[in-house]
């Protein structure tokens, strides 16, 4: 493969952002503009509705082109944000044209053919992509991977249990749009007393969610996928067994939608092969990459997505040895969900990619 020239970047390979004007789209093109640029031509792409949109990355402000097969040409690596049926039917066309494709949506991810990649984790897989395209775990994973993929190397892993306190950008630009309305219409009135009042409040205006999220919690995330089970909460343990190659580990989940904007958070009760210390559980944590921390409860100190919001790393506090067993630990962490779970771990992956060029 060989990088497509461009004035002043000659020779540097082009990259396409599939999705550029969506969520994730969004902070990709933030991210971009503040990492290392690698990059020569970043070409953005989106439905043909945001087609002659002018969004801006490094700097430039550069025009919205329509998903086509043509759009593909010169390209090197095409990163997408996109809903799964789109990826599922444009990522081969993509890596058919000669682009590695790093997919953020859920259609490749669980293939065999297809590496399940966090670069501090397990980087080594991008190198066999026998399809040519690369997934990106969902951000429900991603937000606590990093983490436990450092406690896994030292202690060894057998088991998670693990609850999620899931931000409403999580389902996109029209999760945060339903949060905002909502948000105005309980407002300023006496809610949450009897049942059935928010939700008479925000009327039909429940959005991607299967009732209001506005002063509530609600216990699901995703779709139904039998046995009461939804969508999110088989990936967290799909997608975790494959990136730490544990394809048997026991995983319990229940994934919960909150009324935060964006960052994802999540009670874990992990369980290793032997004892564990919370010492030496601590200096792993503080000292793995991407991962920061934050823990002296004594003092109120631990990770809430208000703080961690707009941020790189995983956040790790509450850290606590498990009051009925000396094998396990528990955690509360929180990240980024549209930056380490979704659009940084994308560009961290395109980046190994550069490499190749
Ligand atoms: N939000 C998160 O926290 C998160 C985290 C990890 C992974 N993901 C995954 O990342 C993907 C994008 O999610 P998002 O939250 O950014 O969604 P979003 O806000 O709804 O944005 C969707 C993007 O896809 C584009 N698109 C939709 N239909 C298209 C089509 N037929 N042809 C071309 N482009 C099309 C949209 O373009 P227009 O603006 O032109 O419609 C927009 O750029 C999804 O697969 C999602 O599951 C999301």
């Amino acid at each position: 493969m060989t990088g497509t020239a461009r004035p002043g970047r000659p020779g540097r390979p082009t990259l396409a952002v599939v999705g550029a004007t969506g969520a994730v789209g969004t902070v990709m093109l933030q991210i971009l503009s503040q990492r290392a640029d690698v990059w020569g031509e970043i070409r953005l792409i989106a439905s043909p509705r945001s087609a002659g949109r002018k969004l801006t990355v490094r700097g430039e402000e550069t025009e919205v082109v329509a998903l086509t097969e043509e759009a593909f040409d010169g390209v090197d690596v095409a990163m997408f944000d996109v809903p799964d049926e789109v990826a599922e039917r444009w990522a081969p066309v993509a890596a058919a044209r000669g682009a590695v494709v790093v997919d953020n949506s859920g259609a490749f991810r669980m293939d065999p053919d297809v590496p399940l990649v966090v670069p501090e984790v397990n980087p080594h897989a991008v190198r066999t992509r026998p399809r040519g395209i690369i997934a990106n775990p969902n951000c429900t994973t991603l937000s606590m991977i990093v983490a436990l993929g450092a406690l896994h190397a030292e202690f060894g892993l057998r088991e998670l249990v693990v609850s999620s306190y899931q931000a409403v950008s999580g389902a996109g630009h029209e999760g945060v749009r339903t949060l905002r309305a909502q948000m105005s219409l309980v407002a300023g009135t006496e809610l949450g007393t009897s049942p059935g009042d928010v939700r008479r409040a925000v009327g039909d205006n429940t959005g991607p969610f299967p009732e209001p999220v506005a002063l509530n919690v609600v216990p699901w995330a995703g779709s139904y996928r039998g046995d009461g089970w939804s969508s999110e909460e088989m990936k967290v343990r799909d997608e975790s067994r494959k990136i730490l190659g544990l394809p048997t580990l026991p995983v319990a989940v229940t994934c919960v939608r909150v009324p935060v904007v964006t960052t994802h958070s999540l009670t874990v009760h992990a369980r290793f092969e032997g004892e564990v210390t919370v010492d030496r559980a601590r200096e792993i944590i503080a000292t793995a990459p991407g991962v920061v921390l934050f823990d002296n409860p004594a003092a109120g100190e631990f990770p809430t997505p208000a703080d961690v919001v707009g941020t790189d790393p995983t956040w790790v506090g509450r850290v606590r040895r498990a009051l009925d067993d000396p094998t396990a630990l528990e955690l509360f962490v929180c990240g980024d969900n549209l930056r380490k779970g979704a659009a940084l771990n994308t560009a961290q992956i395109a980046e190994l990619l550069v490499v190749e060029l």
